[in-house]
């Protein structure tokens, strides 16, 4: 989707993606699904990505939910093929069972190095809670609910005042 030509759409990315893995409660994807729309970003699952192409992007967020504390390895291994860059937006995201910004920062870390080492410029990062589990207690229960999907759906607006505010 691109957005040139439209004066209201001026403060958007004239494009951007969502790389998206979500399997467990398609928690992460409900997260996606409020940002998406915001910046008018499509979606797409990390084997659909060929690295070259994120190239006509100029903005991209990456996320999945978080499996034994770290990004689901279908996204760190398209972190590992990506082409190098200089200037390339990129923001991370994730629904977690922990979610709270200590555990996640951490959860967070390996797909940031690799993004930073290919000199992809992180301008931020969502993290929230996300089901854990099928039956029985499980954790964090009923997350995401809609305070979180409401913070994502901030988080993609921020990312566009951010830009608006660079520009004035
Ligand atoms: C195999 C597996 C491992 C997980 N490991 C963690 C973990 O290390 N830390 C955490 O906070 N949550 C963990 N979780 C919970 C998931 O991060 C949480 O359920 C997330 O919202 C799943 O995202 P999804 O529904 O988009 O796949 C794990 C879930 C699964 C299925």
């Amino acid at each position: 989707m691109e957005n040139e030509g439209n004066e209201q759409l001026d403060m958007l990315p004239k494009k951007s993606l969502l790389v998206l893995y979500s399997y467990h409660h398609h928690n992460t994807e409900k997260v996606a699904k409020m940002i998406a729309p915001v910046l008018c970003a499509e979606i797409k699952w990390p084997e659909d990505v060929n690295p070259e192409e994120l190239k006509e992007y100029d903005l991209i967020g990456f996320g999945s939910g978080i499996y034994g504390g770290i990004h689901h390895k279908t996204l760190l291994k398209l972190a590992d093929k990506l082409p190098e860059t200089t200037d390339k937006k990129v923001f991370i995201f994730s629904a977690s069972a922990g979610g709270e910004k200590s555990i996640t920062i951490k959860a967070h870390s390996a797909l940031r190095k690799k993004l930073q080492s290919k000199g992809y410029m992180i301008v931020d990062e969502f993290q929230c809670r996300g089901f854990l589990g099928k039956i029985g207690l499980g954790i964090s229960r009923g997350h995401p609910d809609a305070q979180d999907l409401k913070n994502a759906e901030e988080f993609a607006q921020n990312l566009i005042k951010a830009k608006k505010d660079a520009n004035s």
